[in-house]
């Protein structure tokens, strides 16, 4: 175990569940910022990298920005130039990114074989799309009178504090090269996520699946995101949703 952890993307959805995970666990680690707290930095060009990571014996990389390709590939880079030998590297990736042609999980991957190749300690650690990204997903698509979804999609959405929970567990245990993916304990249909969704919101429309063109739509389809081998996950979306919006799993008013 290494004292003194450094967490990129400590102020994102996921990172402030690890960062309160440390500190309940009597780590409280330093958070890396574009804009917010004593160490402010920037993976696209260095900056504030060095004095982030003087005497931090891990880091817990989970910055990236999908709308930027620097922040996770050169950003990446930067950080495992940057960390000195031996420092202990944790990364989050995404399940299927060797396998999948959206250019974001491309990125994700290049930014994995980054650090493999570091000569740091490493673990990585590949998990399935976040609750909450899935909900913010269909939040947006449920502003149409129409609810449209990609047709023949399923996804397996993991609970965002289980995913802390176990990054917090892997940063305080040994490096361990690439750990088993951790996925959500179910994979349903788009379609019927956006049901579960309108039902436990109170919501009604149509939900009428799209057939979408292209690569990225097809590799959607094969599941290449999915981790059916690991629903080790035990919040689903219905839960999620639920404790959300207020409302008990069948969709009542929760008490
Ligand atoms: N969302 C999912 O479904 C999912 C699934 C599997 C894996 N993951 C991975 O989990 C990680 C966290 O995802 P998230 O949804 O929590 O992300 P998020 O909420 O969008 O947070 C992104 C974080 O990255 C930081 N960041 C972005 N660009 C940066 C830059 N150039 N320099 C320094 N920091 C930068 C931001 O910090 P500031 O804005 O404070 O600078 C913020 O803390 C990502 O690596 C993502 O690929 C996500």
């Amino acid at each position: 175990m290494r004292e003194n952890i450094l967490v990129t993307g400590g102020t994102g959805a996921l990172g402030r569940h690890v960062v309160d995970r440390l500190a309940a666990a009597g780590h409280p680690a330093r958070v890396l910022s574009r804009t917010r707290g004593p160490h402010i930095g920037d993976l696209r060009t260095g900056a504030g990298l060095g004095p982030a990571l003087d005497g931090a014996g891990t880091v817990v990389h989970l910055a990236s920005d999908p709308r930027d390709s620097s922040a996770d590939v050169e950003g990446t880079r930067r950080l495992v130039t940057a960390a000195p030998a031996g420092t202990y590297l944790v990364y989050v990736s995404i399940v299927g990114v060797d396998r999948h042609p959206l250019p974001y999980y491309r990125r994700k991957y290049e930014a994995e074989r980054i650090v493999e190749d570091s000569g740091l300690p490493y673990t990585i650690l590949r998990a399935t799309q976040f609750h909450n990204l899935v909900l913010l997903a269909l939040e947006t698509l449920a502003k149409a009178p129409v609810l449209f979804v990609p047709a023949g999609t399923s996804l397996q959405p993991v609970e965002i504090e289980e995913v802390a929970e176990r990054l917090v567990e892997l940063a305080l245990g040994d490096p361990a090269g690439r750990v088993p993916d951790l996925g959500g304990p179910e994979i349903v249909s788009f379609a019927g996520l956006a049901r579960t969704y309108l039902r436990l919101t109170g919501r009604r429309r149509p939900v009428v699946p799209l057939l979408l063109p292209g690569r990225v739509a097809a590799a959607f389809r094969r599941g290449a995101h999915l981790a059916p081998d690991h629903p080790d996950g035990r919040g689903t979306f219905a839960d999620f949703v639920a404790a959300t919006s207020g409302r008990s799993g069948d969709g009542t008013r929760a008490r």
